[in-house]
């Protein structure tokens, strides 16, 4: 820490006047400067990571993400319980606090970099090097809650009835709102005082307090198209809004901020960083989980579960935990030499939103939002002193919830959504490159010639898409990052339903509200795709295997469901068939995406799994009368 501020201070003296210089090491300064601040006031301390990892524990909670920080502070509650948390990455900083910097974190220590597998018959991220799609994951205390754009969605209402439909008793909408509402603190009394919100929780949920002017235009568009404004989140979804974030005084709260740093001093909870789990033992006669092996500072360890061993790696990490530990598909098992213990299809039923990139319009004002607009020193006051400004804004500023004409009739379960943001590539060229792998002759061609346009741009996302991939092992080595192949598009329907989704945006920027700033979509093909005439469906299919998009939503690896589910590889209590005290808690557990972003709802998959893991053991204690 104190490097980074002596670094900050040292480079602010030596930049001299130069103006370039100044903008591009702002950032620093107001890393710099937020650690002050925290140092002096910030009543939240870090937790810290203990030293020594006891040898036995209650439970086990692998990976300290958006649901495993959830399942960790929540058991620890019950102060006879001792939790341990592993988490294989280190903790966050001050760059990852900072909203307006949350693509910065992407491609950094606290990211384990993960990326797809070259694409077989149906192409995408044809823009991208290596034809290969980046796919960020948190490896840090909170997980992707950390890196991610802090987007507060809870997908729809139809999503978990048909969970609940589908066998998962007790996953229907009504049973799982109230585990939502036990997280949230939310800070606009507008939202608060609803029945679908509430104050008191320990995860902050706030809109950000900054915004351009096109937001609202944003929002006016919207109600020009016929859809209404209101709270996505709230009794129904379609419609327009502002984004609701995990916010909390203008800077990120992850649910290591949320969840752990209030609990940080519970004697019976012990997290430890930088401590990678490699395996879950489960006893070969009895099938029960007693532990894991894990490795920290170069050296491997085991520890000893009670009562249970928690899975909340998220969906890359977990089923490739359960494979090492002899928990998959049998044949891809045995192809490594692995022992099968429950032969269950862990990997499979890969899900994840995906759309069109770089999706590009131009309007003539100079309102949007680009880093060298914003990167100014006053900007740094604000958002130190006032807690507000442009920093405070992840740069996703509105969202949308619409109907294409493949969504269900009765339209409150619409099957596109719109991130609308006031800036596009060109705002930030390097960064943009370097997070998404975008290729320099593709940059240079369609993006380049952009130069300082005020661009906006909307990404339109498949919110229920029917291509699935999956995960496997390329290796016994747990250190060897697993096969990623999401198969994208598969589906003829995906893509005509992003045609379909993309040529409402094409709508959206002809309404008033956006030509009143003389909007207009940017035309520029992308370089294999120069042979289609712009808006015909072979241009649309065309540019989106090219700049395909995903806000890396990847779920349902460990699809729950009812015994008579043969793709199901944990129950409804979340508990993986075949083996004792073994559950797996997070974003895998999902037996269909939900229509929306992500964290929010593996969040309410912490509460509930905790919830669920108290009530058969203290439920348990009550009949032994101990
Ligand atoms: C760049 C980015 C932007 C996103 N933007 C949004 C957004 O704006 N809104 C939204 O709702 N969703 C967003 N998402 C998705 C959302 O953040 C995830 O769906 C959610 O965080 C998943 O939660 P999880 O608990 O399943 O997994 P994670 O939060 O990924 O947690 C898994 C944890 O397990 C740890 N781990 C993994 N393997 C091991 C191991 N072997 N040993 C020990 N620890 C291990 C990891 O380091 C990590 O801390 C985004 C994701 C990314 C990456
Ligand atoms: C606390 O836990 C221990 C062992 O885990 C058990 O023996 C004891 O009965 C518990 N006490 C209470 C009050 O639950
Ligand atoms: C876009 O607007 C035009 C004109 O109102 C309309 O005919 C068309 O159906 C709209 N496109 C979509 C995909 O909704």
């Amino acid at each position: 820490m104190s490097n980074l501020l002596g670094t900050a201070v040292g480079l602010a003296f030596n930049a001299g006047t130069n103006p370039v210089a100044i903008a591009s090491l702002v950032p620093l300064v107001a890393a710099a400067l937020t650690f002050i601040r925290y140092w002096n006031y910030d009543p939240e301390t870090h937790p810290s990571s203990v030293e020594k990892v006891l040898n036995e524990y209650d439970f086990i909670v692998v990976g300290a993400g958006s649901a495993g920080a959830v399942v960790a502070s929540r058991l620890s509650e019950i102060s006879n319980w001792t939790v341990l948390l592993l988490e294989a990455g280190g903790d966050e900083n001050e760059i990852s606090d900072i909203p307006s910097m949350c693509g910065y974190t992407q491609m950094s220590e606290m990211d384990w970099m993960y990326q797809t597998s070259p694409p077989g018959d149906s192409p995408y991220c044809l823009a991208m090097i290596g034809d290969r799609c980046n796919w960020p994951r948190g490896k840090v205390l909170g997980g992707s809650s950390v890196l991610n754009a802090m987007i507060y969605a809870r997908g729809n209402r139809y999503d978990y009835d048909k969970w609940a439909a589908d066998g998962n008793t007790g996953w229907s909408y009504e049973e799982i709102l109230p585990y939502f509402l036990k997280s949230e603190d939310n800070r606009n009394p507008y939202l608060a005082k609803t029945k679908y919100h509430k104050q008191g929780g320990f995860l902050t949920v706030q809109e950000s307090p900054w915004r351009t002017p096109l937001a609202v235009a944003f929002l006016q568009a919207g109600q020009q198209l016929g859809y209404e404004v209101r709270d996505c989140n709230g009794e129904k979804q379609t419609g327009f809004m502002i984004a609701q974030g995990t916010i909390r005084r203008g800077t990120r709260c992850s649910t290591a901020k949320a969840f752990l740093r209030p609990v940080r001093n519970r004697p019976n909870l012990h997290i430890a960083m930088y401590a990678q789990t490699t395996k879950v033992l489960i006893n070969d006669h009895s099938k029960r989980a007693y532990g894991v092996k894990f490795v920290r500072n170069g050296k491997e360890q085991m520890v000893r579960a009670r009562r249970e061993v928690v899975l909340s790696a998220g969906a890359i990490a977990s089923p490739q935990i359960l494979m090492l530990s002899g928990v998959g598909p049998k044949d891809h098992l045995e192809s490594f030499g692995i022992k099968v213990l429950s032969d269950l299809k862990v990997g499979h039923n890969l899900q994840d939103h995906v759309g069109l990139g770089g999706y590009t319009f131009i309007i003539d004002d100079p309102i949007t939002f680009t880093r060298k607009r914003y990167q100014t020193v006053a900007v740094v006051m604000e958002y130190l002193l006032k807690e507000s400004g442009p920093l405070t804004n992840p740069g996703v500023e509105g969202l949308a919830f619409v109907n294409t004409k493949y969504a269900p009739e009765h339209g409150e379960w619409p099957d596109v959504q719109y991130h609308f943001a006031a800036s596009s590539i060109n705002a930030d060229p390097d960064n943009v490159k370097k997070v998404t792998g975008l290729r320099d002759s593709v940059f240079n061609t369609v993006y380049k010639p952009l130069g300082d346009s005020e661009t906006w741009s909307l990404l339109p996302l498949l919110l229920r898409p029917k291509s699935t991939g999956w995960i496997r092992l390329r290796s016994k080595n747990p250190f060897i990052y697993p096969d990623i192949n999401p198969n994208y598009f598969t589906h003829k329907e995906d893509i005509l339903t992003l045609i379909e989704g993309i040529r409402i945006g094409l709508n959206i920027s002809d309404t008033p509200a956006f030509k009143r700033f003389n909007s207009r979509p940017y035309k520029m093909p992308f370089p294999g795709c120069r042979q289609y005439e712009f808006d015909t469906d072979e241009y649309w299919e065309c540019s989106i295997r090219h700049f395909t998009f995903t806000i890396y939503h990847p779920t349902s690896t460990n699809k729950m469901g009812p015994s008579s589910d043969p793709d199901a590889v944990v129950d409804p209590r979340l508990r993986v068939y075949g083996i004792k005290n073994l559950r797996v808690i997070d974003a895998s557990i999902m037996p269909n995406i939900v229509s929306g972003n992500t964290n929010a709802p593996a969040i309410m998959i912490g509460e509930k799994g905790a919830d669920m893991i108290k009530e058969d053991w203290l439920s348990v204690r009550k009949m032994l009368n101990v």
